[in-house]
């Protein structure tokens, strides 16, 4: 549901089209991703103080989280929405509901820099690693808490900044940018001001929000092999699935290679991949 007045500029229409291009890699690494990032999802339901009965919505629910626990939590007599900018993940996310037999979500494809739902529309909205990648945060903060009834919840999960945060991401961009002398990102990123945990509470409270509080959550991820860890990397990710679109299969091969080699502190003595991440879980009430 995009403003019918909004039309994409180039660069949200290139984003979506990111998304769309790797939404089979999410579809395909849900259980990996899921298995780690389910902790995450029942700690912003339960700061969001969702119950039986409510309307929820969910920005950038990617294939569906967390948008079918809430589902799950807010019951027949309950109702979710959910959007998402990609169309291809909307689709998994409408299989998955399906699958799990949940009636009482819908998903909507709208960009969340756009949202026009009336004011006070619902009782809490979530958004699980989407705020930092709209190009104005502060804007949707404020959008957002317009959305919510009187106390309602927002509930969010963002990454942190340090290479601790999330080191496969890490490592992945370094060897990129090594083998193929990519630029360094540029120092006014649209987003968040590092998007860490002062710096989110700072736009919340800005935005209006009131009872502001937020919290790290460590949780692993795990892959049986660094070989199935660096086809991961390729097949979830917007930005590095979108660097080998044109590059030889030879390049790919050796871009695998070397990741390989940086993954080697975190093989463990099977030959499984465990690495750990942090995320920043934050909350705040109209
Ligand atoms: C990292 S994924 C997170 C998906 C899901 N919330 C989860 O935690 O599994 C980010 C999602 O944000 C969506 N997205 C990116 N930019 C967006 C925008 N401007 N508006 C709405 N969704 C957007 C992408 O399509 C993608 O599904």
């Amino acid at each position: 549901m995009n403003t019918p007045s909004h039309v994409p500029t180039p660069d949200e229409e290139s984003q979506r089209q990111q998304w769309d291009r790797v939404a089979a890699g999410w579809q395909k690494w849900w259980r990996t991703i899921e298995d780690a990032a389910h902790c995450v999802s029942e700690r912003m339901v339960e700061l969001a103080e969702v119950e039986p009965g409510q309307r929820v919505l969910d920005i950038a629910t990617g294939i569906g989280e967390p948008a079918l626990l809430a589902a799950s939590r807010v019951g027949p007599a309950g109702r979710v929405v959910a959007t998402d900018i990609s169309s291809r993940m909307l689709d998994i996310a409408r299989e998955r509901a399906a699958m799990a037999g949940l009636a009482n979500v819908e998903f909507r494809q709208a960009d969340a820099g756009w949202l026009d739902f009336p004011d006070g529309s619902f009782d809490a909205i979530l958004c699980r690693w989407g705020v930092t990648s709209l190009p104005n945060p502060p804007d949707a903060l404020a959008t957002i808490r317009r959305a919510l009834a009187t106390d309602g919840v927002f509930a969010t999960a963002v990454w942190g900044t340090g290479a601790d945060s999330r080191p496969l991401a890490s490592l992945a961009t370094a060897v990129a940018r090594d083998m193929f002398d990519l630029p360094a990102p540029p120092p006014q990123a649209p987003s968040l001001p590092g998007s860490a945990e002062g710096a989110l509470k700072q736009a919340m409270i800005h935005a209006g929000f009131a009872d502001v509080r937020a919290e790290e959550i460590r949780l692993t991820l795990e892959w049986a092999s660094a070989e199935a860890c660096t086809q991961y990397i390729l097949d979830v990710s917007p930005d590095i699935s979108a660097l080998f679109l044109d590059r030889s299969s030879g390049q790919r091969a050796e871009y695998r290679q070397r990741l390989a080699e940086r993954l080697r502190p975190y093989v463990i003595s099977d030959g499984s991949v465990r690495i750990p991440n942090m995320t920043i879980c934050a909350a705040g009430r109209r």
